[in-house]
């Protein structure tokens, strides 16, 4: 039977950690539709970045869902929600890259304390947890070494977020192998999408032009990125519930599309969709305003993705180009959501220069 006839297995149950925050309430948006029987987990702290808002009445209410406010470093907690989920997705993180400069603890203790008690709690379980994936991030790799960057680039975080996800990522590495939990590390590139807190580039960019305000960029915006819808992100993960455990155990597997975009280029796709409409148009620089390169930068991230597109057939089907328009709509429809959030796009940190200044 190939895997194309064969049927699609459907979990009995599904725990998504930090299913309040951006990627995970996509995710679980997806999984829902994909899996109608299933019943659904999220654990969740409601930090800064999560937001109930981000899961769907629909899904709140249904009796297939069960919503936990509490702590992925809470054991008693976690080894309660894991012994009943037969597959665990493992998104919850201290997630911004510039919030990590001046505020570390969190990171180490959520992202790296919090995924040993989710692995410890996997073991545990090991019997009923068909898979466990890890959400890592192409963050550890750390500036490109070669043109592109496949699994075996080595590892050089450059940012406590990076260092601390690299501390995870290599600790579900290890209890794969001395303990055989069902681990998978999936490291997505730069993730863009609906619901994406306004700390991070994308959303900072479309509110600004929102608010009238210029888009502030980062150095002389060359730095330049991968961005994977969360749509594909969802996907990639579905492919990798459904196949093989010899397939994908102890394995790990970028997720990107190997196109890449600098931050100038963003803010000049975001101005022709937003202003390029006759009456607004303005230039570019009354919209841009400039300020040093973040410390610890990384200067360019361009994902090899062979892998997973060998070993499960995953593609990326959503251009940063096509998927930004509705992106935009989303923000423009969706005022309330982030209007309470605004405050916070901006972090204070000292740069190279000994500078402060807001990122
Ligand atoms: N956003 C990206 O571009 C990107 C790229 C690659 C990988 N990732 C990884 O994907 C995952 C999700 O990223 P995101 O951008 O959607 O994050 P996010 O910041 O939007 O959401 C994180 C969620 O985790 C929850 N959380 C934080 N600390 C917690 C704790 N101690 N216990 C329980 N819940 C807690 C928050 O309340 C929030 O709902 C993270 O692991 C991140 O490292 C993100």
């Amino acid at each position: 039977m190939t895997s194309k006839n064969k049927p699609k297995y459907e979990p009995k149950s599904i725990l998504i950690t930090g299913g309040a925050g951006f990627i995970a309430s996509n995710v679980l948006r997806y999984f829902w539709k994909q899996y109608p029987n299933t019943h659904f987990h999220v654990l969740d702290a409601l930090t800064y970045a999560g937001d109930m808002k981000n899961i769907d009445d629909a899904i709140h209410s249904s009796d297939r869902f069960t919503f936990w406010y509490g702590d992925i470093r809470n054991e008693r907690l976690v080894d309660k929600i894991i012994s009943q989920s037969e597959i665990v997705l493992h998104l919850a993180a201290e997630t911004h890259v510039t919030r990590s400069i001046y505020d570390d603890i969190n990171f180490f203790e959520t992202d790296v304390i919090g995924t040993q008690v989710i692995a410890n709690a996997v073991l545990r379980h090991k019997k009923t947890v068909k898979r466990f994936i890890h959400i890592s991030t192409s963050e550890v790799y750390g500036t490109a070494m070669t043109e592109d960057m496949d699994e075996s680039h080595p590892l050089q975080p450059q940012s406590p977020y990076a260092a601390a996800k690299t501390g995870a990522d290599r600790l579900v590495y290890s209890y794969y192998h001395t303990h055989k939990i069902p681990a998978v590390i999936v490291r997505p590139f730069n993730a863009f999408g609906p619901n994406q807190h306004l700390e991070k580039l994308i959303p900072r960019f479309i509110t600004s032009v929102l608010l009238k305000e210029p888009m502030t960029i980062h150095g002389d915006g060359s730095s330049s990125r991968d961005f994977v819808h969360v749509i594909d992100i969802a996907r990639a993960l579905d492919m990798i519930i459904q196949a093989s455990a010899k397939d994908v155990e102890g394995e790990v597997f970028n997720v990107g599309t190997n196109k890449v975009t600098s931050v100038l280029e963003i803010a000049q796709l975001i101005e022709k969709l937003m202003l390029d409409n006759g009456k607004q148009k303005m230039e570019f620089s009354e919209y841009t305003l400039n300020v040093d390169d973040r410390p610890g930068q990384v200067n360019k991230h361009l994902c090899n993705y062979n892998k997973i597109k060998k070993c499960l057939g995953w593609e990326p089907t959503i251009t940063l180009e096509g998927g930004m328009k509705d992106i935009i709509d989303w923000y423009v429809n969706n005022r309330d959501w982030w209007e309470s959030k605004v405050w916070m796009r901006q972090v204070p940190i000292v740069t190279e220069t000994g500078k402060v200044e807001f990122h």
